[in-house]
């Protein structure tokens, strides 16, 4: 006899007051969270192409995910969606880049925070020469580092199918936290 459909529900519930589990210092304000799969590097340059149509100075995103899985590759799509000049690139011997828009659109600041023992402080020393607020700002290894920048912030977590180290299908899980995303819609970012 089969089952009910009624007793398929959901895996995880996602209602608005779920809330992050492992997200800590979030604010209690947050937005569903959206999961996207994507399925090539080309897909997720394009999950960074539309993320800028989201995003506006002072906007601070951080990438999370292991080593390779695409934080870097999302930011170059991020980059050619907010038309900044410059190829984004790996910046594993600086800390931060700057990339200025070709337009009159918001510089992306990209940093990899892998290396910033010292957090915000250390990042207002590197003596940027854009203020971090006329900014959008992409934070890679960032946790527990650059919170203390604004209780705003859209976090995307990429990870791997588990075990696998080859194939190119990825998990997105994008969660908004604080006012700034609390009634925004990012399940724009689905496609
Ligand atoms: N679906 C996918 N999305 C993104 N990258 C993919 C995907 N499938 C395969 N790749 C490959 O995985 C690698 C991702 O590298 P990338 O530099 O973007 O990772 P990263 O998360 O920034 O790593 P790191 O932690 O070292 O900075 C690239 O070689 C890319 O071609
Ligand atoms: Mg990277």
């Amino acid at each position: 006899m089969e089952a009910p459909a009624a007793a398929q529900g959901p895996a995880e519930p996602s209602g608005p007051s779920s809330g992050p589990s492992s997200d800590a210092a979030a604010p209690g304000i947050a937005a569903p969270d959206v999961e996207i799969t994507v399925t090539s590097p080309e897909q997720m340059r394009e999950l960074g192409r539309r993320l800028a149509k989201l995003l506006r100075a002072g906007d601070l995103v951080m990438l999370s995910g292991e080593l390779g899985a695409g934080k870097t590759t999302l930011t170059r799509g991020l980059g050619e969606g907010l038309g900044v000049r410059g190829a984004v690139t790996s910046p594993t011997f600086v800390i931060a880049r700057v990339h200025p828009s070709l337009g009159d659109g918001p510089p992306l600041v990209h940093v990899d925070a892998y290396r910033l023992s010292g957090g915000l402080d250390e990042m207002e020393d590197l003596d940027l020469d854009v203020s971090l607020s006329d900014s959008v700002i992409v934070v890679e290894w960032g946790e527990g580092k650059v919170e203390e920048l604004t209780e705003d912030r859209l976090r995307l977590r990429i990870d791997r199918a588990v075990g696998d180290t080859t194939d190119e299908v990825r998990h997105v899980t994008v969660t908004g936290l604080g006012e700034r995303w609390a009634g925004a819609d990012v399940s724009v970012l689905a496609g």
